[in-house]
């Protein structure tokens, strides 16, 4: 088990990143929280994927990465008892100001998804949209949102496609192409760097990893989305083209449930 208090290189990089890029994170954020669920860069209906309970009355949730928090309301907004955990307190101050905006009650926390201040079994439901799910090591993370959820308990998350990453240009914010950029086989710590300065680690496995890693740490695999655009498009979104994933997966969705 890590120490919580010493940080991964990685944590602390990321750290910086998102403190310093949390300003534009702000209006995409607050959409979120004046929306109905949406998932992922094709902003997919929650009734098209069905990743939320409907009722989630008396549940208490954890959200790994939790940033601006609009998916803890969502939960919210369901019933849930939400918690959110994020590195960021610049994030956290966007969710905070927005949870106080929307009068809904989020417990935050500032700290790193994988190594989280309560007791095991704490929650019925872990989510994560973007955040524990491609920034934190999933060696590291996995066990974690396993350690806190109650047998029969739930972790949905979304991120990354690892074909995505095997296409992403480490050195630039070019839009993935078909090239195979990084080695399938091994595929795990994504450090990447921009022109312009900002640098980041980004963490993802080859399918049959994460899966041989579910089943290792105690979860079952329910479901599992290759999310697509709905349609065609050149305009650049996220380091994609709508043309792209349209062909080839951008984004994945796991639904784990912890073994009783
Ligand atoms: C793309 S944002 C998450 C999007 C989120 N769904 C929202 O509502 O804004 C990614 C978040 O992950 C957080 N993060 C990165 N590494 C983390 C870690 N090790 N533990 C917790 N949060 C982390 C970042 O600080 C950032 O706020």
């Amino acid at each position: 088990m890590p120490d919580p208090n010493e940080l991964p290189d990685y944590v602390l990089r990321n750290r910086v990143l998102w403190d310093t890029s949390a300003p534009d994170w702000v209006s995409s954020g607050e959409r979120g929280w004046r929306q109905e669920p949406r998932w992922g860069i094709w902003q997919i209906p929650e009734s098209e994927l069905g990743l939320l309970p409907d009722d989630m009355s008396g549940m208490r949730s954890i959200e790994l990465g939790c940033g601006t928090g609009y998916v803890s309301c969502w939960l919210a907004r369901r019933g849930a008892r939400p918690v959110g955990i994020d590195n960021s307190e610049a994030q956290l101050a966007t969710a905070t100001r927005l949870a106080a905006e929307h009068e809904i009650e989020i417990e935050l926390i500032h700290g790193n998804a994988e190594t989280v201040p309560k007791a095991d079994g704490s929650f019925d439901f872990a989510i994560s949209e973007y955040g524990a799910a491609i920034w934190a090591d999933p060696y590291l993370w996995i066990p974690e949102a396993w350690r806190l959820l109650v047998p029969g308990g739930e972790l949905v998350f979304l991120g990354n496609h690892p074909l995505a990453s095997l296409c992403q240009d480490l050195q630039s914010d070019a839009p993935v192409d078909r090239t195979l950029r990084q080695a399938w086989f091994g595929m795990h710590r994504i450090d990447w760097s921009e022109p312009d300065g900002s640098t980041g680690t980004e963490f993802n496995l080859p399918t049959g990893e994460w899966w041989r890693l579910f089943d290792r740490v105690g979860f079952d695999v329910v479901d599992y989305h290759e999310l697509r655009s709905p349609q065609g498009g050149s305009e650049v979104k996220f380091y994609t083209t709508a043309d792209w994933a349209r062909s080839y997966p951008t984004e994945q969705v796991w639904k784990l449930r912890k073994r009783g």
